[in-house]
C-alpha cells in the first residue's frame, strides 16, 4: 500500500506538472482524488490493514491527499496566469500606430455663396432674417399685393396644407419683407435667405425646393437709383469688379416699378454663348420699388417712406459663381462633388 501511494503521488504530480489547460487539469483530479479516483480506491482498502499499521498509512494518505492537491492548486494558479498573459498579449493596443484623421465636412458651394451674399449686405448695414417655411397665404400673397386669381396661387403652382388654401409652404422669401415691416421699427434694412416650395418637375434648372435671398430697404427719400446702386455692387462683389447689369422692366404685384437685373455673361462677354444659352445675359433677381399699397397695408405711409425689395434665386447665383452646370448637383451632396469648391 505503501508503494501504491508513493506511486499514485509521482505519477499524479508529474500528469499536473505537465498539464496544459483547465479541462485537462480537472479530468487529472477527478482521475486521483475523485470519488472512483485512485486514491480515493487506496483509502477504501484501509479497513484491510492492522489496527497497527492504521494510524501510519492514514497520515501518509493524507499527506499524499495534501500533496497532490496543493500541486492542483498551483498547476491551476499556474494555468490561470498563462490565460491571463496571453489575452493581454491578444488585446495589446499599439500606442505607436498612427491614427485614422477624423474626416472633416466641407461647407456646401451655395452656402459658400450665401455667405459672401450675408457679409456683402451686413457690411452695408442690413440685418439678416430667418422666417418659416410654412407660410400663411396672406403673407405669401394677400399682403403682397397678389389678389385672389393670381396665377401663382393656383393649385398647380403651390403647396398648400389645407382645403381652403390658407397656410402653405411658401413660394417666396418675399413674405418675409411683410414680416419685417410687421415686427421691426422703420427705418429697415434686412436680408432672409431661406427655402422655398413650388411644384416644379426636377431638371437641370429647376426643382420643387430652392433657395432664395429676400433684401428690402424702406426708408425716406428711397429711389430707383439706391436699388440700382446697391444691387451693382453686389453684383461686383459676387463676380467681381467691372461686371456689367443690366436692368429690364419686368411685372411683380409687390412692386411698382419692377424689374429683372441681368449680369453679362461672364463666359463669353455678351456675345452669346452655351453658358448664358446665346442671350449674352444672365438673369439674376428680380426687384423693383415696393408698392404703395404692400406699405399700406403694413401702415406705413408711402407718402412718407419708401422702399426697394429684391428677390434672388440662390442655387442659380451658387451655379453661376462656381460656374456649375446642373442644379441637381447642388442637392446630391456627393462629397466628391461638394469638396471642388
Ligand atoms: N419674389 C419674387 C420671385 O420669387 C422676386 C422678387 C422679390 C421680386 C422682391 C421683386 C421684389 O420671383
Amino acid at each position: 500500500m505503501k508503494e501504491q501511494l508513493a506511486k499514485i503521488k509521482s505519477e499524479a504530480l508529474a500528469a499536473f506538472d505537465q498539464v496544459a489547460a483547465p479541462a485537462a487539469l480537472d479530468e487529472l483530479r477527478v482521475k486521483y482524488l475523485g470519488k472512483k479516483g485512485e486514491l480515493t480506491a487506496v483509502l477504501k482498502q484501509m479497513g484491510r490493514l492492522s489496527a497497527e499499521e492504521r494510524p501510519a498509512m492514514g497520515q501518509l494518505a493524507n499527506e499524499v491527499r495534501a500533496a497532490l492537491e496543493s500541486a492542483i492548486e498551483s498547476a491551476s494558479q499556474k494555468l490561470e496566469a498563462a490565460a491571463l498573459e496571453a489575452r493581454l498579449k491578444a488585446e495589446a493596443l499599439d500606442v505607436t500606430v498612427p491614427g485614422k484623421a477624423p474626416k472633416l465636412g466641407h461647407k456646401h458651394p451655395m452656402y459658400i455663396a450665401l455667405d459672401e451674399i450675408k457679409n456683402i449686405f451686413v457690411g452695408m448695414g442690413f440685418t439678416v432674417l430667418d422666417g418659416p417655411e410654412i407660410e400663411l397665404a396672406e403673407l405669401n400673397f394677400d399682403r403682397l399685393n397678389a389678389e385672389e386669381g393670381h396665377p401663382s396661387r393656383d393649385w398647380s403652382d403651390t403647396f398648400y396644407f389645407d382645403q381652403d388654401s390658407r397656410v402653405m409652404l411658401r413660394s417666396q422669401t418675399s413674405p418675409m419683407q411683410v414680416r419685417a415691416m410687421d415686427s421691426m421699427p422703420l427705418a429697415i434694412r434686412i436680408i432672409a435667405p431661406g427655402r422655398v416650395y413650388r411644384k416644379d418637375e426636377v431638371d437641370a434648372t429647376h426643382s420643387p425646393m430652392f433657395h432664395q435671398v429676400e433684401g428690402m430697404v424702406i426708408d425716406k427719400n428711397v429711389t430707383m437709383a439706391d436699388l440700382k446702386g446697391t444691387l451693382n455692387l453686389l453684383a461686383e462683389e459676387l463676380f467681381g469688379k467691372g461686371t456689367v447689369t443690366r436692368f429690364r422692366p419686368h411685372h411683380f404685384p409687390f412692386t411698382e416699378p419692377s424689374c429683372e437685373m441681368d449680369v453679362q455673361c461672364h463666359k463669353c462677354g455678351g456675345a452669346g454663348c452655351p453658358t448664358c444659352k446665346g442671350e449674352g445675359w444672365i438673369e439674376l433677381l428680380g426687384a423693383g420699388m415696393i408698392h404703395p399699397n404692400v406699405l399700406r397695408m403694413a401702415n406705413i405711409d408711402p407718402e412718407e417712406w419708401s422702399g426697394w425689395a429684391f428677390g434672388m434665386g440662390l442655387e442659380r447665383t451658387a451655379m453661376r459663381r462656381f460656374k456649375i452646370a446642373d442644379l441637381r448637383l447642388i442637392f446630391e451632396n456627393d462629397v466628391r462633388f461638394l469638396e471642388q469648391f
